[in-house]
């Protein structure tokens, strides 16, 4: 049997079958696209569910050399939202009927573990109706476990890349993969709707490395993956590479979906940013999640990931009430429920 068949059919497939699939793309792009949407479909229905993101630190102690906020790049504003902002952007994202908030920021050692586990706890004495989501890198088990008992929910933290050599191309020293892919395992034993995810397009990166990505996903099923174009940032080492490729993300959030039909798929900020119906054309590729930026003005203009970040100047009113049109354009619903992974449903008291 075929990469395609299997893959259809829901099995595993090798490394090559993943290859493959890579690249015969112009082939089979538009079949596979419309067997996403449908998955999704089967799986989730219309309904998109939206996550508040309050991006909250850009101070990082990593170096990554394609991201904006990376230590060494001394142009950025560092800015470190306290606990009375986070919870006011937290009761305008309720206000408008958000019931996931998403905490994101860099790894940063201003922000003590037990601050953010005291924050977590009381966004969720609050809004206990809410699901917490973190996104603030790697840290020690016993870390992650204090803020999974403090209530948080989920957490994100993309894989990069699942190539060891490529890994070392996209980091310095310090980071490895090996660490990253333990603080995954440790994130799931917790309990943790977890969330792994990569750059499509960050250099380096050829189909050898596409196809790792992908087979380390098929074994590890996260709940979540985020998946969005490499984009330069001007002050990092990877300035002057190219911006990754639009379709070939469609194509691997399409590949995405069918591996892992039940997955929560963002069409992600990065993806919008590149192509100007990037947003739409992830949910018509199999995505089911948007992240509308919550973060007060501020932030937002100091977390610069990458250049030209979309968002800035939007209210977060302003945003949802034009993804709410364009997803109505295209026969999808703004969902305002927690949206859970099917499997995880769980009630809350
Ligand atoms: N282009 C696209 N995505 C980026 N990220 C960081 N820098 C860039 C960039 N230059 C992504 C990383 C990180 C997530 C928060 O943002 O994958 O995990």
């Amino acid at each position: 049997m075929d990469g395609v068949k299997k893959l259809l059919a829901g099995e595993a497939l090798s490394r090559e079958e993943f290859v493959y699939l890579l690249e015969n793309r112009a082939h089979l792009q538009p079949m596979l696209t419309k067997k996403a949407e449908e998955t999704c479909l089967a799986n989730y229905g219309r309904d998109v569910y939206v996550r508040g993101l309050i991006e909250f630190t850009n101070y990082c102690r990593n170096d990554c050399y394609y991201c904006g906020i990376r230590r060494s790049n001394c142009y950025v504003n560092r800015f470190r939202l306290d606990e009375d902002t986070i919870l006011e952007r937290c009761a305008v994202g309720y206000g408008l009927g958000l019931r996931t908030f998403v905490l994101q920021g860099g790894e940063d050692g201003g922000y003590s573990f037990h601050r953010l586990a005291n924050l977590v706890n009381a966004i969720k004495t609050r809004y206990p109706d809410c699901a917490v989501t973190l996104s603030v890198g790697e840290h020690p088990k016993e870390v992650y476990q204090s803020w999974f008992d403090a209530g948080a929910d989920r957490y994100l933290l993309r894989h990069e890349t699942a190539s060891t050599s490529h890994y070392r191309h996209l980091h310095p020293e310090r980071q490895s993969l090996q660490t990253r892919l333990e603080c995954l395992e440790n994130l799931k034993e917790i309990g943790y709707q977890v969330g792994c995810g990569f750059m499509v397009g960050s250099p380096g990166q050829g189909v050898a490395e596409l196809a790792e990505d992908l087979f380390f996903i098929q074994s590890f099923r996260p709940h979540m993956v985020g998946i969005g174009p490499f984009l330069p940032q001007k002050d990092t080492p990877f300035r002057n590479e190219p911006s990754g490729d639009g379709e070939l993300t469609l194509y691997l959030l399409s590949l995405v979906r069918l591996m892992l039909p039940r997955v929560l798929l963002p069409a992600t900020t990065a993806l919008a940013t590149l192509l100007p119906k990037g947003r739409e054309q992830g949910f018509l590729a199999g995505a089911n999640v948007c992240m509308p930026n919550l973060s007060p003005e501020e932030a937002r203009k100091n977390y610069t990931l990458y250049d030209n970040k979309l968002s800035t100047g939007t209210e977060a009113a302003e945003s949802l009430q034009a993804l709410d049109k364009s997803l109505q354009a295209i026969d999808r619903t703004l969902s305002l429920s927690r949206g859970d992974h099917i499997e995880r449903t769980k009630p809350y008291v």
